[in-house]
C-alpha cells in the first residue's frame, strides 16, 4: 500500500526550521496540495508561507500544548499525512542533580507525539487511509552517552511508533518510523559526526511514505544500523504482530 504525495494535504510539527522546514518544502515540490506547518511561533513560518503560494497554512503548534494540539488536530482534519518531528536534545549531564533536561526531552520528545498520536489517529483511521510518521532516531535504537537523557526520549518515540503500527493494523492508515544518523541542523550543531543534508534526509522521509516502508533510515550512517535492526527489533516486532494476529484469529 502507497501514499502519493501528489495532491495530498499534510502536516508537519517544528515545521520552522531544520529537518521539518526542509520536509514541507519537499512536499511542496513533489505537488503536495495544502502543508499544515507547525510552529511555537507562527511567525517563523514567514518565509515558508511566502513561498508557498497560499499552500503552506501555519498552524501554532507548541506539541506540549494539549489545547493547541487539539486545535491542530480540528484545523487540519483534512491532513492525511501527519509528520511528528518537532523535538529538542539538551544534551544535560545524566548525573547532575536537575531533571529539567530530561524532562523537557520527554515532553516534547515523547509526550509530543503521544498527544499528536491520540488527536490524529482517530479520524485517520475513520478515513481509513493516511501515514503518521514519527522522528525517532539511531539514538532511539541504541544509547549515545553523549545524549544519554534525549536517546531514552527517542528509545520512547521508537516503542510508541511500534504500539501505534499495532493498534492501526488492518486500518489502512501507515505508520512510519524514522530513523536519521546526524544530520545538518541547529540541534546537532555540537556534534562532530559527518552530518547528513536536511534536503537529502526530507526526500529520504518522502520516499519511504510514498512506498509504505515502516521504517527508513535517512542517511549514511543510519544505513549501517538497517541490517542490525532488521534483524533484531524489526523481528521482534514481526514476531509479535504475529503472536497477536494468532491470539484473535
Ligand atoms: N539533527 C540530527 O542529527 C537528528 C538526528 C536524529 C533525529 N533528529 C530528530 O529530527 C527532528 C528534527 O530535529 P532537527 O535536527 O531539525 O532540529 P532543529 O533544527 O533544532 O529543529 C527542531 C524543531 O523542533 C521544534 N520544536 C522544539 N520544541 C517544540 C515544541 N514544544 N513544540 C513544537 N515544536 C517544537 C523547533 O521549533 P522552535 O524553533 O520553536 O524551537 C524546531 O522547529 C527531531 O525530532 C530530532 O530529534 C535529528
Amino acid at each position: 500500500m502507497s501514499q502519493s504525495i501528489q495532491d495530498s494535504i499534510a502536516l508537519v510539527t517544528g515545521a520552522n526550521r531544520g529537518i521539518g522546514k526542509a520536509i514541507v518544502e519537499a512536499l511542496l515540490a513533489r505537488g503536495a496540495a495544502k502543508v499544515y506547518a507547525g510552529a511555537r511561533n507562527p511567525d517563523s513560518l514567514a518565509d515558508l508561507v511566502a513561498a508557498s503560494g497560499g499552500k503552506v497554512v501555519p498552524l501554532q503548534l507548541d506539541v506540549t500544548d494539549q489545547g493547541q494540539v487539539d486545535a491542530a488536530a480540528s484545523a487540519a482534519s483534512d491532513a492525511t499525512i501527519v509528520v511528528n518531528n518537532a523535538g529538542v536534545a539538551l544534551h544535560g549531564d545524566m548525573f547532575d542533580n536537575s531533571l529539567k533536561g530530561p524532562e523537557r526531552e520527554f515532553a516534547v520528545n515523547y509526550w509530543g507525539v503521544l498527544r499528536m498520536t491520540r488527536a490524529f489517529a482517530p479520524q485517520l483511521k475513520t478515513r481509513g487511509s493516511g501515514t503518521i510518521a514519527n522522528v525517532s532516531s539511531i539514538a532511539g535504537l541504541t544509547n549515545f552517552p553523549m545524549f544519554p537523557t534525549y536517546s531514552d526520549s527517542k528509545a520512547a518515540v521508537h516503542s510508541l511508533t511500534q504500539g501505534t503500527r499495532h493498534l492501526l493494523t488492518g486500518t489502512g492508515v501507515k505508520v512510519l518510523g524514522v530513523y536519521p544518523g546526524p544530520v545538518d541542523t541547529d540541534l546537532a550543531k555540537d556534534i562532530e559526526f559527518t552530518k547528513e543534508t536536511p534536503a537529502n534526509v526530507a526526500n529520504t522521509i518522502l520516499d519511504a511514505i510514498e512506498s509504505g516502508a515502516e521504517e527508513v533510515f535517512t542517511d549514511e550512517m543510519a544505513r549501517d544500523y538497517a541490517p542490525a535492526y532488521e534483524a533484531g527489533h524489526k523481528a521482534l516486532e514481526l514476531g509479535t504482530r504475529e503472536m497477536l494476529a494468532q491470539e484473535q484469529a
